[in-house]
């Protein structure tokens, strides 16, 4: 959607994967207190995205929408007051039917006083859900609150979460700053792969104004291993998927943030080219010596090697196959380890790789110096 927002993928917070339902204002606050004192609202992380559960049972005798008394007694209004107090964004959340998918009131047929509503509480984000759909397809009812939202005045990011039904990228560019492609994400390394694959089939379709969408992040919530973070972390930024944090970041473990902080990979994902990486090849049993790679600004390109493999294997990517002449020398920069690990390479990269981890890596191509002799 081409509304002046989405130039890079969005970057920020949302509550739903560690918190689900369990969701105040307290928690809301010292969210947006920790992208601060942390650093990495400094990064780039600067929305603060409420998900599922904010709002009461039911709509008040005028109709409208009413945060739930009990876990947002200030009201959002406030809430976004003092999320803006600190430079950052805040978003909510609603659903394209009647109800949410934890049972609120949906926004369906309510589009034009639910986005008054937002726009009047200073709200900056819109994710819109896909539950008690009545059958409609998203094709019909996801434009009306890209309208309603768009009659407000107020510029909001709309992000769609329509799981990918009807294959989105077909039809939301239009729509959203950004579309779901699958269905929930859970913190499993079964659940990342299947997704990263998912999402990998769209990747044509991503750009300025509009990203497909693999789900949040789980980085920190406790079911993958630090080097199945790393590899989700990696692949979704070269995957230019939102950077949405999913764990409790007032309580960041060392390696949980080394990983979500890693300023290198942030980069790739903000780069403004904004070419969606993909997938170029796969190799060894059931495909598990992967190749992901795309275009960066300034000529460079980002390249992961990404082992789904039980053990530690060699991955190899041949200049050939990411549109370079083998006699072109490249600087290899590793974006772990942060250093520059070759000079002048020709040909190929290959690296070893631990089991369930990525490499990820900037090559950048370099002048060839003529010999005088
Ligand atoms: C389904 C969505 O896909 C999730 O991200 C989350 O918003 C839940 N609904 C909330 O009920």
């Amino acid at each position: 959607l081409q509304n002046g927002l989405a130039r890079t993928p969005q970057m920020g917070w949302n509550s739903w994967n560690f918190f689900a339902c369990n969701i105040n204002e307290t928690v809301i606050k010292e969210t947006a207190d920790a992208l601060i004192s942390t650093g990495l609202a400094a990064l780039g992380y600067d929305y603060v995205n409420i998900d599922d559960c904010w709002s009461s049972w039911s709509r008040d005798l005028k109709g409208q929408l009413v945060p739930d008394p009990n876990t947002f007694p200030s009201g959002i209004k406030a809430l976004a007051d003092y999320v803006h107090s600190k430079g950052l964004k805040l978003g909510i959340y609603s659903d394209a039917g009647a109800f949410t998918c934890q049972v609120r009131p949906g926004s369906l047929f309510h589009e034009n006083d639910d986005a008054a509503l937002f726009a009047s509480w200073g709200v900056d984000y819109l994710k819109y859900d896909n539950c008690f759909n009545l059958g409609i397809e998203p094709q019909k009812r996801y434009p009306p609150m890209r309208d309603a939202l768009n009659a407000t005045g107020r510029t909001i990011f709309y992000s769609l979460c329509e799981w990918g039904v009807d294959d989105p990228a077909l039809w939301a560019g239009k729509v959203g700053n950004s579309w779901r492609t699958t269905d929930d994400i859970n913190d499993t390394w079964a659940s990342m792969t299947t997704i990263a694959d998912l999402n990998d089939k769209w990747a044509a379709y991503a750009g300025p104004g509009g990203w497909n969408d693999p789900d949040m992040l789980e980085v920190g919530n406790g079911g993958m291993t630090y080097h199945e973070y790393r590899a989700h972390f990696s692949i979704w930024a070269l995957m230019k998927a939102p950077l949405l944090i999913g764990c409790d970041i007032r309580n960041l473990t060392a390696e949980t943030y080394e990983i979500l902080s890693n300023e290198e990979v942030i980069a790739v994902n903000q780069d403004s080219l904004g070419v969606q990486g993909r997938k170029i090849s796969e190799s060894g049993t059931n495909g598990c010596r992967q190749v992901w790679a795309g275009p960066l600004s300034g000529k460079r390109l980002v390249v992961a090697l990404w082992n789904r493999c039980s053990e530690k294997v060699t991955i190899t990517a041949a200049w050939s196959s990411l549109g370079l002449e083998s006699s072109t020398p490249v600087s290899v920069r590793d974006l772990w380890k942060h250093e520059v690990v070759m000079e002048n390479k020709v040909a190929s990269l290959s690296a070893l790789v631990e089991a369930h981890t990525c490499e990820i890596f900037i090559l950048t191509p370099q002048t060839v110096t003529h010999s005088i002799i």
